[in-house]
């Protein structure tokens, strides 16, 4: 009979409550994921109270008044706060968001805060993404071409160049492909929604000169058609992005290009 058993340390337990703000009257309560891998324990949930009177509006601003004022030990990424770096993708109330365009009031009740799902942690909220970025890497993202270069640019027509938009935006936070069954499953060996909806950006380039090239590369029972169409990524993106259409595109020339 299967059994199924966690790994040890996996197992969240309880953690430190921190103190309440003293007369604040306008208090919401944290639990956020914390584990160190220099500690040897298991992971935990502490749980912090921040005075909203006296804190910014986003989730960002709260993590970062947690860091400053309560617990300078608590980790996470974020560099650019305004949902354009991509660094501070996290699981928020239950779904994955960009903590800096996320609006504390956008969560009713008390939050809860984990890391983008599915990865290794390097350290509380802190996913490492080392693997996701290699297979973006893998999709050869930038312009390949066999013609001589021109002298000044390679031109492309403004009907050409609109069919990028909704497909160059991608800002790599991970949120898609986090949030996909097929790639928590099959992650080492799908491409999952972030790289293809990049590899199809690339495809669809009417400069790039590598169309067939890039299509045998995807042509693979795991690379491409791990996609199930869950539609999960694209109800996830954050910037409005929808890798399930782009990776739905890439079958159909996979199909138009046979028959
Ligand atoms: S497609 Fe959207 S969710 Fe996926 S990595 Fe790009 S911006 Fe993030
Ligand atoms: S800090 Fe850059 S996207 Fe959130």
């Amino acid at each position: 009979m299967v059994q199924f058993t966690l790994p040890k340390n996996s197992q969240i337990r309880v953690g430190k409550t921190w103190p309440r703000p003293e007369g604040a009257t306008n208090v919401k309560k944290f639990q956020i994921y914390r584990w160190d891998p220099e500690a040897g324990e298991n992971p935990r949930l502490d749980t912090y109270f921040v005075d909203l009177d006296k804190c910014g509006p986003m989730i960002l601003d709260a993590l970062i008044k947690i860091k400053n004022e309560i617990d300078p030990t608590l980790s996470f990424r974020r560099s650019c706060r305004e949902g354009i770096c991509g660094s501070c993708a996290m699981v928020i109330g239950g779904g994955n968001h960009l903590a800096c365009i996320y609006g504390i009031d956008e969560v009713p009740g008390d939050i809860a805060i984990y890391p983008l799902p599915h990865m290794p942690v390097v350290k509380d909220l802190i996913p490492d993404l080392t693997h996701f970025y290699a297979q973006h890497a893998s999709v050869n993202p930038y312009l390949v071409t066999k013609s001589p270069t021109p002298g000044k640019e390679w031109k492309q027509s403004i009907e050409d160049r609109k069919k990028l938009d909704g497909l160059y935006e991608c800002i790599l936070c991970a949120s898609c492909s986090t949030a996909c069954p097929s790639y928590w499953w099959n992650g080492d060996r799908y491409l999952g929604p972030a790289a293809l909806l990049t590899a199809y950006r690339w495809i669809v380039d009417s400069r790039d000169e590598a169309t067939g090239e890039r299509l045998d590369e995807l042509e693979d029972p795991f690379k491409l058609y791990r996609c199930h169409t869950i539609m999960n990524c694209t109800n996830t993106c954050p910037k409005g992005l929808n890798p399930a259409k782009a990776i739905a595109s890439i079958k159909h020339m996979m199909v138009d290009r046979v028959v």
